[in-house]
């Protein structure tokens, strides 16, 4: 928490009162992007390099109960998280930035995904954190809002406060105040994405650090942000144009040349597991094969895959533990 960050939350909530109730709680949903946030301009106020896109994951999130208490207590999943732990840290510190609300808190976390293993659950768990605190607060303010706040607890948080199709804009202003997300007015019911989780141990470094290590030594960075500004906008148009095939190849591009980024990181960052790399193969025999099936990947070794619905009894076939999400279901 800085001067910086509590006078960005002081702006974001000019003109609301606070009206609080007895308990705040919300769902929010997880996100993967398909046009990755990839780096930082600037981290106290979490302003991404590039803009990007992103689908949220259904019913596949994170589920948080807020009141205000004597003393902070944080629960992941049932489980009372000990104040050394990060999830404790983050959700504590993210808190101390709404003295109007509350000194202390009891938060009550319930994840459907698996907590730090590539599925973004800082994104569904800042955004249901967010949203959940407009409830308690009574604030009343709109998704737009809520977004930027979300944002200063994880990047891709922004982007969760909305379920769909989502692009967190980059935004100009220096004082943060117009990078927020919007939902994209498209809806693709025959869109799916299927998740092979390869591990679900807790990964040694995680997005933040990753990010900003690939920033600060990674040659290829340089090229990264003209890439990312490119695929955002042939995944918009893909959308528009209902262009499976152009989605799919944006998307698999973009996640794999990320990789490319972090892997000429020093010390190198490498999530993929001998695993994922067996099922990146196997999606490009099968692409060769003709089946219309791609891939993305965070920093994780997890994989995600997108196919549409007519194919997915033949992406079954190849990958008996898919769990399918229906993004638009
Ligand atoms: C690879 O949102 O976790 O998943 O803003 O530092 O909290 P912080 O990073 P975070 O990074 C997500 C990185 C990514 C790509 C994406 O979701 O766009």
């Amino acid at each position: 928490m800085s001067q910086i960050q509590t006078q960005f939350i002081k702006n974001v909530l000019a003109g609301t009162e606070t009206q609080l109730s007895e308990k705040g709680s919300a769902f929010a949903p997880a996100n993967i992007a398909l046009s990755k946030y990839w780096g930082k301009r600037n981290a106290e106020l979490n302003l991404p390099a590039t803009s990007s896109l992103s689908v949220s994951l259904g019913d596949l999130g994170t589920k948080t109960e807020i009141r205000v208490a004597a003393e902070d207590s944080v629960f992941l999943n049932g489980e009372a998280m000990g104040s050394e732990t990060l999830f404790y840290k983050r959700t504590v510190d993210f808190l101390k930035l709404f003295p109007m609300v509350g000194a202390h808190f009891e938060v009550r976390t319930q994840n459907s995904i698996p907590t730090a293993a590539g599925l973004a659950s800082s994104a569904s768990g800042f955004a249901a954190l967010v949203l959940a605190l407009n409830d308690l607060a009574g604030w009343g303010l709109g998704r737009r809002m809520l977004s930027l706040i979300a944002r200063l607890g994880s990047g891709s948080a922004a982007r969760s406060v909305y379920s769909g199709f989502v692009q967190w804009y980059a935004g100009t202003d220096d004082d943060g105040s117009d990078s927020y997300a919007e939902r994209i007015d498209a809806e693709w019911p025959e869109l799916r994405v299927g998740i092979l989780e390869v591990s679900n141990v807790h990964k040694p470094v995680g997005s933040r650090e990753g990010m900003n290590r690939t920033v600060a030594t990674s040659e290829l960075y340089n090229s990264w942000p003209a890439q990312a500004d490119a695929d955002l906008e042939a995944i918009r148009l893909s959308i528009r144009e209902k262009d499976f095939p152009m989605l799919g190849k944006t998307a698999e591009h973009n996640a794999l040349s990320m990789h490319a980024t972090m892997l000429a990181a020093w010390p190198p960052l490498i999530y993929l597991q001998p695993e994922s790399l067996e099922i990146i193969h196997t999606v490009q025999r099968l692409r060769g094969e003709g089946l219309e099936l791609f891939l993305t990947i965070d920093a994780g070794p997890n994989i995600k895959l997108l196919f549409l619905e007519s194919v997915a009894s033949d992406v079954i076939a190849a990958f008996p533990d898919l769990r399918i999400i229906q993004p638009f279901g």
